[in-house]
């Protein structure tokens, strides 16, 4: 075991854990930050879908000890307190989760995409979406999702 020290959503936390432990089970069981979820384990699916110094990785290869120094946010990190981001604002005028599973990852990979490029089309978004799954098939919504939030936060400024 080894005592590691985490920046996760601005705020330092410490656990005791094997350094080669993934991310994602430190954050879940240790943390108890349970909104990043596990689907596959094998950096497949997307589920896992963090932000490490705000490129969007997969928590569930990612050892703990990669993320140490750096900022971590997860997707209890988006919102700016009781203001939501703006994609989960979208989301929900969207409808977009059906079982909601795979949700958070589409979300943190869709927060990156914004991040780096403010007015995607609708190729922007497929490629970077292309590593999250979804097994309701809800991509034509998340299109439409990160599209809304694109506009409303230009238009926010
Ligand atoms: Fe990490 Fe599927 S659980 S990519």
């Amino acid at each position: 075991m080894t005592a590691v020290s985490l920046t996760v959503n601005g705020e330092t936390y410490e656990a005791d854990v094997a350094s080669d432990t993934p991310l994602l089970w430190v954050l879940r069981d240790n943390l108890g930050l349970t909104g990043t979820k596990y689907g596959c384990g094998i950096a497949e699916c997307g589920a896992c879908t963090v932000h490490l110094d705000g490129q969007p990785v997969r928590s569930c290869t990612t050892a703990v000890s990669q993320a140490q120094g750096r900022s971590v946010t997860t997707v209890e990190g988006l919102a700016d307190n009781a203001d939501l981001h703006p994609l989960q604002a979208a989301w929900i005028a969207e409808n977009v989760p059906q079982c909601g599973f795979c949700q958070s990852g589409q979300l943190m990979s869709a927060a990156a995409l914004l991040a780096r490029n403010p007015n995607p089309g609708d190729a922007d978004i497929d490629a970077a979406l292309r590593g999250n799954l979804c097994r309701c098939g809800t991509y034509q919504r998340i299109r439409r999702a990160v599209g809304r939030a694109a506009r409303d936060m230009q238009e926010q400024g």
